[in-house]
């Protein structure tokens, strides 16, 4: 028997899965690492907390099990976040994560002074302020003494990559998100790193996703009990891990991931860019490209509205409450707890509740939460129509995509069916799938992913809360341009 190791290196947790050559999930373990808030909008992790999580879990993975079945290991990581490492390999300062609004000023310089056109044309993107190259900038100007010794920058999940095999290496989709790529050519962007005023030597190589990166140090192997030949893939930015763990390579193919953020996903077999800018134009994990929009605040919200707010945990139950109220909600929520990435691009922006009454209810304002998290990933998608891609159906995972009631608000606003894979793996297991491929178990992702990947369920939308959403989003669309002004001043 064959296994593989994917690992899907999340905001709050690390999730391990070990996955068999014929795709069953042998055994998942899901271990948890600290976020730091150190200010206003700053958000930053320990890469070697992500380092520990990631070698316990693998442990406690392979507990009582053959570990001379292990073949191959890959990731999906939060993208974005910036981790760099003095000349020895030690970690210099947190990493910034890919949430982190501290980048106002760098993101409207590069946006403004560089200009939006320049960095389009050298990048198919323009900056936001979640990105790395104006973290650079940040660190730069800030931490100048942490610049200087920066020897090696890399997004987080290549910091687990390094810790296990000694190279430094990326993948195309995680490096789609540093706005140092140029993406249509699939190479470091030259006018970029000197905008950034960094050396290419000191980023990583560029590899695809499913390419082996190198082997396990000794040492690794040995403390891990696994063999020196286990492959080690370069693995994807999460969102693309998910579209693989999901099955979404196909052109055209949509992927919706309710996690922390959320994230609309299209993949496509040629280069295409948002012209709006939006949307992120990025490389795929199989070689190809997507589009990418994503909301900073997802499952976030109803965390935050659930478990800070009503302090319960009982989701399920707070939401049979809110059900009622589905084709009569007056309430409206905006995500933007942490700002807002896609199609706003603001940091400023903020959560709202809007439209209460005196004998508005708890179960509405649930209700509304969820409802608002569905008509911003429907701006992702309305974002994408404009650059002429339309969702005909869509796969869906992360937390928030276990709730039967969100599942069907999201199919009712967006309009299309949900198609659900009997496994729900998300990041970890497309990142087990890239590990097969490195390890030549399949000829390419899509074969694995054709072989692997079944739909089990379908959620259809309903006519009858069709003509309801479609009235509410055209209110909810008019909240976000009536509240900026006072968004900036907060
Ligand atoms: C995508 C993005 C998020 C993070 C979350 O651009 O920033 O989806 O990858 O982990």
């Amino acid at each position: 028997m064959d296994a593989y190791i994917g690992i899907d290196l999340g905001t709050s947790a690390a999730k391990l899965m070990l996955v068999s050559g014929d795709g069953e999930v042998l055994a998942s373990v899901v271990k948890e690492y600290p976020i730091y808030y150190p200010a206003s909008g700053w958000s930053e992790q320990n890469p070697g907390d992500w380092f520990t999580a990631v070698a316990d879990g693998i442990r406690a993975l392979l507990q009582r099990r053959d570990k001379n079945t292990v073949k191959g290991i890959s990731f999906g990581g939060q993208m974005h976040g910036l981790v760099i490492l003095d000349r020895d390999g030690g970690v210099i300062r947190p990493a910034i994560l890919w949430n982190d609004g501290r980048t106002q000023k760098e993101t409207d310089y590069l946006n403004g002074t560089v200009g939006k056109e320049r960095l389009y044309a050298y990048t198919a993107n323009i900056a936001f302020a979640g990105f790395t190259a104006p973290k650079i900038l940040w660190v730069k100007k800030n931490e100048p003494d942490n610049f200087k010794k920066a020897a090696k920058i890399m997004l987080p999940k290549d910091y687990l990559a390094y810790r296990l095999t000694g190279a430094h290496c990326t993948d195309y989709s995680d490096a789609s998100g540093t706005l140092l790529l140029d993406v249509k050519n699939r190479r470091w962007s030259r006018e970029m790193l000197a905008v950034c005023s960094t050396d290419e030597a000191v980023l990583p190589k560029l590899c695809e996703s499913f390419e082996p990166v190198g082997t396990l140090l000794p040492a690794v192997a040995d403390e891990l009990g696994l063999s020196r030949r286990v492959a080690v893939a370069a693995g994807a930015g999460d969102n693309a891990a998910a579209a693989v763990g999901n099955g979404a390579v196909a052109n055209g193919a949509c992927n919706i991931s309710i996690g922390t953020s959320g994230t609309v996903f299209i993949a496509g077999d040629t280069f295409g860019a948002d012209p709006q800018n939006g949307l992120h134009s990025f490389c795929h994990a199989n070689g190809k490209y997507h589009l990418l929009g994503c909301i900073l605040s997802a499952a976030a919200c109803s965390k935050w509205w659930t478990e800070d707010i009503l302090k319960t945990g009982d989701h399920a139950a707070e939401q049979t409450g809110a059900e009622r109220y589905i084709g009569k909600n007056d309430v409206f929520f905006l995500p933007y707890l942490m700002g807002e990435r896609s199609p706003h691009n603001d940091v400023s922006a903020r959560g709202a509740f809007i439209g209460m009454r005196p004998g508005t209810t708890r179960g509405q304002m649930t209700l509304a939460v969820l409802e608002g998290v569905a008509f911003a990933l429907k701006d992702c998608a309305e974002a994408a129509k404009v650059s002429g891609f339309e969702i005909r159906s869509a796969r869906v995972c992360g937390g928030g995509a276990n709730s039967p009631l969100w599942k069907q608000i999201i199919a009712d606003v967006l309009d299309v069916p949900l198609e659900l894979p009997a496994v729900k793996g998300g990041p970890a297991y497309g990142a087990a799938i890239l590990a097969m491929v490195a390890a030549g178990r399949y000829k390419n992702v899509e074969e694995a992913a054709d072989k692997l990947v079944k739909i089990e369920k379908r959620v259809l939308p309903q006519k009858a809360n069709e003509e309801n959403y479609r009235e509410r989003y055209g209110v909810f669309k008019t909240l976000y341009p009536a509240l900026k002004d006072a968004f900036k001043l907060m």
